[in-house]
């Protein structure tokens, strides 16, 4: 089993912390490590090859920086010269995995996620690996508590040795059709983590969007290694559709199924999910650095540089930087990426 870590996404939703050059996904959010870190280190004890991470060119350094940091030396880093979303991400991931003839089960974890329960994890992972081996595309699908628009959803069939087929998956549905899939509980949302062959990948893709395999191929053809990085020719890649496998291959697939996964996962999105998933006071605070709550309730405050006091507020969002500072009701963090956009359109 190879994993393949993306790690191309841009956390816009994390400003002012998460930035263009320093994305979520090479923060300290959840612990000492990193999320990347703590994405590779999670697998510890279960065997498998070398990792393939694949993440724009900009971050090479810290991508090999950081997983010399935890003794990680040997994984392979393909760097993109644009993002391409994530079904060509995978494609090249695919297409390096089976360059010398190998066609290895291919594991596609997101550089971001918090999963607490590791043990539950990689027990969750050797099932879904004998499925993969029967020519499956596997989700892990997880029990919704809400009904969150960012998440794919999928709605489980008859079940099968260790899972359930995939009656329909459906990429982030509008909020009326998410609420009716919640109340009907026979969905589940998509962890964003999937584990096929990658042949199986390779000939879904074909099947349902040849354009981006083709541009794949053509991108790799005559990829230049130097070190660890694998690089794709730009001025082909370039040209590729932008889309995600949730959209381009596990909506119109007829080969998934799921695995459920119970392990205290979550999409660290943004800030009010780290509210949620974090260690919280007795008033319900979530608080990092050097800071002082009086009066102040489920919210979370989090200082890099700067002393930082709430007084007599609830569910707030405060975060400090060295250069920015961003205070939010709690329940409105989502839009943070209005202000991103904003910043970049006055660039
Ligand atoms: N290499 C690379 N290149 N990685 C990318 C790219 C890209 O162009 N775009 C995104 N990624 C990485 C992100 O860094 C993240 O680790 C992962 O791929 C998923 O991308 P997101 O942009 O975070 O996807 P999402 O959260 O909107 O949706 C996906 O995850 C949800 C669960 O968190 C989907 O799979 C949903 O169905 C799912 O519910
Ligand atoms: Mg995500």
């Amino acid at each position: 089993m190879k994993p393949v870590i993306l790690a191309g996404g841009t956390g816009s939703r994390l400003w002012p912390k998460s930035r263009a050059a320093l994305p979520k996904q090479f923060l300290s959010l959840t612990s000492d490590k990193t999320m990347i870190q703590e994405t590779v280190s999670r697998l510890n004890g279960l065997s498998h090859d070398a990792p393939i991470i694949i993440c724009n060119e900009a971050h090479r350094f810290l991508v090999a920086e950081q997983m010399r940091q935890i003794d990680i030396e040997d994984s392979d880093i393909i760097l993109e010269p644009v993002g391409r979303n994530t079904a060509p991400a995978i494609a090249l991931a695919a297409l390096n995995a089976t360059e010398n003839g190998e066609d290895p089960v291919l594991l596609v974890l997101a550089a971001d996620h918090l999963i607490k329960d590791s043990k539950t994890f990689q027990a969750k992972i050797k099932d879904a690996e004998k499925l993969a081996l029967e020519g499956k595309l596997v989700t892990f699908g997880i029990v919704p508590t809400e009904a969150h628009t960012g998440y794919g959803y999928i709605k489980s069939g008859d079940s099968v040795n260790l899972g359930f087929k995939v009656r329909q998956f459906v990429e982030k549905p509008d909020l009326p059709t998410a609420k009716q899939y919640v109340n009907s509980g026979e969905y589940f949302w998509n962890s964003g983590m999937f584990m096929f062959k990658a042949s199986t990948y390779l000939t879904e893709l074909k099947k349902y969007n040849p354009e981006i395999l083709a541009i794949c191929k053509k991108a790799t053809s005559e990829t230049q290694r130097d070190l660890d990085f694998i690089r794709i020719q730009e001025d082909i890649f370039k040209t590729c559709p932008d889309d995600s496998i949730d959209y381009a291959v596990m909506e119109k697939t007829e080969s998934a199924v799921m695995v459920t996964l119970d392990a205290g996962w979550s999409d660290v999105g943004s800030w009010s999910s780290l509210w949620e998933t974090g260690e919280k006071d007795e008033s319900g605070n979530v608080v990092v650095g050097d800071t002082l709550l009086e009066n102040t309730k489920n919210s979370y405050v989090n200082s890099e540089h700067r002393f930082v006091s709430v007084i007599g507020l609830e569910n707030v969002v405060v975060v400090e930087t060295k250069d920015a500072v961003m205070v939010a009701n709690k329940n409105d963090s989502q839009h943070i990426k209005n202000v991103v956009n904003h910043l970049k359109s006055n660039k």
